[in-house]
């Protein structure tokens, strides 16, 4: 018996007898009837089989996710039953066939969202088959076919790049694979395709793109895999605003096709300064405003001895808060580098609490310039500029998770952050470290600042996309000429020699004609995790590895035999 239709094909139209073919789930008996839903991945529909009937002894012995064909006359159910949809009708069965049996799962698929995900991952085919995540799971091919469609169309060529290759520097550990026929040495799994896609430029192929396998050794979150998948794309012969309207168009292409929705653009732009100096993260989650105020000049040199002298002072207004959640949202800002966390509270036209009695003097501008509400919570940083926009940056989202603040606005806030800088201090080891990466080019206005003492000044050519405050996509203009190449390796500390040592290849190939190129990676899981509203990336992608990085269903990582370890010339020294 061959199926006649798939279950979300049937409407009112198809009325009549049909052939279905799938998965049992919920299985009631009531009345002497026989009801179960019939699963697909196209959807589900309510089977009822009477005593009377010749599918009655075969649909006794049906269990949960036992596998079946079904025939019977698909039909409206009774007036009284109707509520909407595919769920008005059902199928009055004539026929069942039992196909495969199913052991009892180790969880209700219908409770999927309550079990733990490791039970979940252990049994990732079935945790599959939640309706849940079939959806995230087409959706997730649907943005591929969008992605590929619309890069075809604007004359990206798709070129592969391999696997087994050097280190990529995108700042995190390397995957090695140990090498059979070299013995002891080892590829890098790659963290991008950074260096192929600029030599694809290099060798003139103008625009490219891939849908690239990453692998980065990273701490897990809930945006993170160790084994992910970007859009990877690059461009010669364009300027930074090229990059970002292609790339913007992409998005809005993706929006179209895939939501039904239009995007307006020009997208939204902050500057990583503005970004970090109202919304405290270089990826602001736009769907609320809540941003800070700056009142660094009402505490300077004043009787606050605590403000007086900083770099920074922001204020976020927030409700009325308790003390309790006053002190959860401190130890917020002190884990993200705060010293402490003042607050105010507003009475009518004064302050009470916290740090009131120092306050005295400024409270119009302050009333007036944070907008707080009476009755209302205003919360303080102080310090260097950096460390107290990030930990009030951390504080905003916490009052957002608080007050549901993102439920208010759109659902999809994207915007562009530009003009990152060139390069960061890392105070700990006292060293400049690129940003981006170390390939990207300076602006032209401030290269002339490589060298000097200003050059943490410098800013780059260098762009995020950001959505719903996730890091959807970066990308840079690179850098082209090799003396720009040289002094930007002179900044990060890097030695001739070391630079030959890590990308000798990539350096030579720079001196044979490289035309002006640049271009970004989106991380696709991630885009797709936030276009589905799911909470973590692992529910958009079928196989992930849970957050200490390991596959619970083929149970990797996992040791290997000595005789493999013996070819490949290796040992493994146990740890203490
Ligand atoms: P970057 O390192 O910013 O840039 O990566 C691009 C995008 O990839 C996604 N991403 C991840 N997604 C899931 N799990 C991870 N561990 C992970 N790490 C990164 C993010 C990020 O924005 N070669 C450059 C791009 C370029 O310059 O063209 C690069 O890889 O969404």
């Amino acid at each position: 018996m061959k199926r006649t239709a798939l279950i979300g094909e049937l409407n009112e139209s198809n009325q009549g007898p049909v052939t279905l073919q799938g998965w049992v789930s919920r299985r009631r008996d009531l009345g002497g009837l026989i009801f179960f839903e019939l699963r697909d991945r196209s959807g589900t529909v309510q089977v009822q089989v009477d005593p009377q009937s010749s599918a009655f002894a075969q649909a006794d012995r049906l269990r949960s996710e036992y596998v079946v064909t079904v025939c019977g006359q698909f039909q409206q159910r009774p007036e009284s039953q109707r509520k909407g949809g595919l769920a008005d009708f059902e199928v009055l069965a004539d026929a069942v066939e039992i196909l495969n049996r199913a052991k009892t799962p180790p969880f209700e698929l219908d409770r999927g969202s309550e079990v733990s995900e490791d039970l979940r991952l252990r049994y990732r085919y079935l945790d599959l088959r939640r309706p849940e995540m079939q959806q995230n799971l087409m959706l997730r091919s649907r943005v591929w076919a969008a992605i590929t469609e619309f890069m075809a169309e604007h004359g990206f060529i798709n070129v592969e790049t391999p696997m087994l290759t050097r280190s990529t520097p995108e700042g995190a550990r390397d995957f090695l694979v140990p090498s059979r026929l070299s013995e002891g040495e080892f590829y890098a799994l790659p963290q991008s395709p950074q260096l192929f896609k600029q030599m694809l430029m290099m060798a003139g192929y103008d625009r490219y793109y891939q849908m690239a396998r990453c692998f980065r050794d990273e701490d897990l979150r809930a945006d993170r895999q160790p084994d992910f998948t970007q859009l990877d794309m690059e461009m010669s012969f364009v300027e930074q605003e090229d990059v970002l309207e292609l790339n913007s168009r992409l998005l809005a292409h993706i929006f179209r096709t895939v939501l039904g929705r239009e995007l307006p653009l020009p997208l939204p732009r902050l500057t990583y300064q503005e970004a970090m100096d109202r919304y405290g993260s270089d990826k602001p989650d736009l769907r609320f405003e809540h941003a800070f105020v700056d009142v660094t000049d009402l505490f300077a040199g004043g009787e606050f001895k605590a403000f007086a002298g900083a770099e920074a002072v922001k204020v976020i207004a927030a409700p009325e808060l308790t003390r309790k959640q006053i002190d959860e949202l401190e130890r917020i800002a002190k884990q993200n580098g705060a010293g402490g966390l003042a607050w105010l509270k507003r009475s009518g036209e004064s302050f009470s609490g916290g740090i009131s009695k120092f306050v005295g003097g400024i409270t119009p501008q302050l009333l007036e310039r944070s907008g707080v509400e009476d009755g209302g919570t205003l919360l303080f940083t102080a310090g260097a500029w950096r460390t107290a926009v990030e930990a009030l940056g951390a504080v905003r989202l916490a009052l957002r998770d608080l007050f549901d603040w993102a439920a208010g606005g759109p659902e999809f806030a994207p915007l562009w952050v530009t003009d990152f800088p060139q390069l960061d201090f890392d105070a700990e080891s006292g060293t400049w470290t690129y940003m981006h990466h170390p390939f990207t080019a300076p602006h032209p206005d401030d290269a002339a600042l490589f060298g000097s003492e200003r050059q943490g000044e410098i800013r780059a050519q260098a762009y995020d996309l950001v959505m719903n405050g996730f890091e959807i996509g970066g990308g840079s203009i690179r850098i082209h000429d090799p003396a720009t190449q040289r002094q930007m390796f002179q900044a990060i500390g890097l030695s001739e020699e070391e630079a030959q040592e890590k990308f000798g290849f990539f350096l030579e190939a720079l001196d044979y004609g490289t035309p002006p190129h640049g271009g970004a990676a989106w991380g696709f899981d991630r885009l797709v995790m936030v276009l589905s509203g799911a909470a973590s990336i692992r529910d958009v992608i079928a196989f992930p590895k849970n957050n200490r990085g390991q596959d619970l269903l083929a149970g990797a990582p996992s040791p290997v035999a000595p005789a493999q370890l013996d070819e490949l010339g290796l040992k493994v020294q146990p740890q203490d």
